[in-house]
């Protein structure tokens, strides 16, 4: 039973490292314009931990799931959205495109959650 246990949480933490099913804030914007774009998700201009949804022209941002702050794996406090997979990723199996934001730099060692 307790392997069993086990099992769960390990399924748990790779459902939670692929951030594919968490959206973890989500609402329309207007500066994002969809007209003439596939339904689906696209890559943030200036934000690597959020991406844009489009869906029938309303474009929605959502967050990539919270993270513990970590200097390789999770810098933003967010993974990372990676438009090749269409998930978000830790960082560093994922390369930002955009810089990020100034003045946003986690404390290192800070607790997120
Ligand atoms: C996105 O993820 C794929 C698979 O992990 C990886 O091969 C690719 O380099 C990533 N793209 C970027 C821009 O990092």
């Amino acid at each position: 039973m307790k392997a069993f246990y086990l099992a769960v949480a390990i399924t748990g933490l790779a459902i939670y490292a692929s951030a594919r099913v968490v959206i973890q804030e989500e609402h329309d914007i207007q500066w994002y314009n969809c007209a003439g774009k596939p339904e689906g998700n696209y890559e943030h201009p200036s934000d690597c931990t959020r991406f844009i949804s489009c869906s029938g022209e309303i474009a929605s941002q959502r967050d990539c799931a919270n993270c513990n702050v970590d200097p390789v794996r999770c810098p933003e406090g967010r993974t990372v959205y990676n438009a090749s997979v269409d998930a978000c990723l830790w960082a560093d199996v994922t390369t930002c495109q955009v810089s990020p934001a100034p003045n946003k730099d986690p404390v290192r060692g800070a607790i997120i959650l």
